[in-house]
């Protein structure tokens, strides 16, 4: 399967599950813009990572007006965009009692409005693809299942099950499909960030596959869905979860 010709971008690009579609997406011949916002070592890591494919984009994805300036620049430089993956995303881990106005307005903002914004940036450019444009949006697992502790995000997470079975809806006909990956517990700075051993060994027990999913595992899904394999496939949930939850 070849990407060649085809212009990627991939919000929070610079580090875990979306350095590793970056990385997937280039191996296949897309052109890829990385996106990322404050970290610049990890960025330049992973670009050069990528290679001469990959060109890296600092904006915050919560911030529409620079989202909109950020796609401006990307249409001036590539020509275009086929496909849009919807990575960028914070944990924000605070039960409800205890939960700031800021923990619930920066969840919201980064992982839910920031597909939002970036979706709505990118979507004539999408309908304008040849052969069609593709959005991926990376949810979660606690969408669905909810998490205590992570209220906020579970909340956002689920709004973009919401907005991805809509934005398929809403641009079928124009030629753009629209999915999310929903990943299980991956190996990345988000999750080795606060969990104890403890915790860890507890979250392992409840996988199927007796293992924690790697960057990698989700970065396949993501290929597949932006394949021509899966034309025909539009507002669905594809979760990588070795079996968390079926
Ligand atoms: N890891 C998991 O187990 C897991 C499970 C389910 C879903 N997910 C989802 O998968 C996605 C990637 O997670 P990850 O584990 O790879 O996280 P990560 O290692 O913490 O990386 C997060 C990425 O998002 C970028 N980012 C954060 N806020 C941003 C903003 N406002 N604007 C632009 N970029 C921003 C970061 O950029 P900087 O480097 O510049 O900070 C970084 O590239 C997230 O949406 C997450 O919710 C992860």
């Amino acid at each position: 399967m070849s990407l060649q010709g085809k212009v990627a971008v991939v919000t929070g690009a610079s580090r875990g599950i979306g350095r590793a579609i970056a990385v997937a997406l280039a191996a296949r011949g897309a052109r890829v813009v990385m996106n990322y916002l404050h970290n610049e070592e990890a960025a330049a890591e992973a670009a050069a990572a990528v290679g001469s494919a990959g060109v890296l984009i600092r904006f915050d994805v919560a911030d529409s007006e620079a989202v909109n300036q950020a796609f401006r620049q990307i249409v001036s430089n590539e020509g275009g965009v086929h496909i849009l993956v919807n990575n960028a995303g914070v944990a924000v881990n605070a039960l409800t009692l205890g939960a700031k106005d800021a923990d619930w307005q920066r969840a919201l903002a980064v992982n839910l409005g920031g597909a939002f914004n970036c979706t709505r940036a990118a979507l004539r450019l999408l309908m304008h693809a040849p052969g069609g444009g593709r959005i991926i949006n990376i949810a979660s697992v606690v969408g669905e299942t909810g998490s205590a502790g992570q209220g906020p995000y579970a909340a956002a997470k689920a709004g973009m099950l919401g907005l991805t079975k809509t934005w398929a809806r809403e641009y079928a006909s124009r030629g753009v499909t629209v999915n999310a990956v929903s990943p299980g517990f991956i190996e990345t700075d988000m999750t080795r960030a606060g969990l104890s051993p403890e915790r860890r060994a507890e979250i392992l027990k409840t996988i199927p596959l007796g293992r924690v999913g790697t960057p990698e595992d989700v970065a396949a899904a993501v290929v597949y869905l932006v394949s021509p394999g899966a034309a025909y496939v539009t507002g669905q949930v594809l979760r990588v979860n070795g079996g968390l939850l079926m």
